[in-house]
């Protein structure tokens, strides 16, 4: 079987591991430090809080910034994993679900209808798939309605939105280092901003401190692994591109299938390679049956999950019967994507 899902580690990784073995020294040491400053430098955000998961990293996100009571409206889109609304469950708020555009993110034009009726604290634009959010119209929403921005950008490492990294779009961000993840700890996750103050709220949170806290602390071994995963970001990601390209011009002919597109101002990288089409299941039967590690991301909306107050989300519900993601990472060798090519076609065109 091609697996979905294959992170790409190299002797770097391994010596590090067994360097940090042998020094004795397997949390709270050099290697978190390198992490932090690393991560923080990559994406342009002045402060960088490693946690033990993205789920983590929303979660105390949302505390910092002040979310607690059913008062605190927190809105997020209908398309994401489901830690985008749990974390805001998980820290009292109050999550409103809105519909994704096309580009299967946060849509404005629903986002301005909740922001004026709902009033939240929070807005939470996930970057899915790999692919940036509408942040211009998004933060101009939110900015216009002192909103705070907390982005969702656990799939989008290395993402771009006019020249600017993911992650450092909003006030603050939270970021995922899962098994699956562009960088990939086997889990892990990160809070960053550039505002001191929300910075220090953050510390607040995951420091024993003025709060009952937490122990999210990640360990040597996942910040050393971290650390050099951030390395090769850069050419993973273009892997990972030029794979996503090959497949769009393979597939741009074959009927009733939606290609995932890359908009104007926006670099995706690609962390899924998202498809859609009205036969889906039967699609990824026959794709499993042939060896392709296909998986449907995801077959639920936010709002159906968790009962959650929502506008019209009809475009989500329509895309999580459709959608399905194919294998896009940067392990897949020459021969593998060519299978993949090849089978898609095949299975699509016997299909229509
Ligand atoms: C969009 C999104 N948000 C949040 C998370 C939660 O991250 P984690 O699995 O590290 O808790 C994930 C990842 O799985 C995700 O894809």
């Amino acid at each position: 079987m091609i697996p979905i899902i294959k992170p790409v580690f190299g002797k770097e990784e391994e010596d590090t591991v067994l360097e940090i073995m042998k020094s004795g020294q397997i949390t709270r040491g050099r290697w978190t430090l390198k992490f932090k400053e690393s991560f923080s430098d990559y994406i342009g955000s002045t402060f960088c809080h490693p946690v033990c998961s993205g789920t983590a990293a929303l979660y105390i996100a949302l505390k910092a910034v002040g979310v607690s009571s059913p008062e605190d409206v927190v809105i997020v889109p209908a398309m994401s994993f489901m830690a985008t609304i749990d974390a805001v469950l998980l820290a009292g708020g109050k999550p409103v679900v809105v519909d994704v555009g096309d580009d299967y993110c946060m849509d404005p034009e629903q986002l301005e209808e909740a922001v004026e009726k709902y009033r939240p604290k929070v807005v939470i634009p996930v970057h899915l798939f790999g692919q940036t959010a509408d942040m211009d119209r998004i933060k101009e929403i939110c900015r216009e309605n002192d909103v705070i921005v907390l982005e969702d950008a656990a799939q989008a490492h290395g993402a771009e939105y006019k020249g600017k990294k993911a992650g450092n779009l909003g006030d603050l961000s939270a970021f995922s280092f899962y098994a699956s993840k562009n960088v990939a700890m086997g889990e892990g996750g990160a809070i960053l901003t550039s505002d001191p103050e929300i910075d220090e709220k953050i510390s607040n949170w995951i420091e024993f401190g003025d709060h009952p806290a937490l122990n999210l602390r990640i360990t040597e071994f996942q910040a050393g692994i971290g650390y050099w995963q951030l390395q090769k970001l850069d050419d993973t990601n273009e892997k990972r591109r030029k794979i996503a390209k090959l497949y769009n011009r393979e597939f741009r002919d074959l009927p009733a299938l939606k290609l995932p597109e890359e908009l104007d101002g926006r670099k995706h990288v690609f962390h899924i390679y998202a498809l859609r089409h009205p036969k889906r299941d039967q699609i990824l039967e026959r794709l499993i049956e042939k060896g392709i590690g296909a998986r449907v991301y995801y077959d639920y909306t936010l709002h159906q999950l968790r009962n959650a107050e929502h506008l019209d989300c009809g475009f989500s519900e329509k895309v999580v019967k459709e959608i399905f993601a194919i294998p896009v990472h940067a392990a897949l060798k020459e021969d593998e994507i060519a299978y993949i090519v090849d089978t898609v076609k095949k299975v699509v065109k016997d299909l229509s």
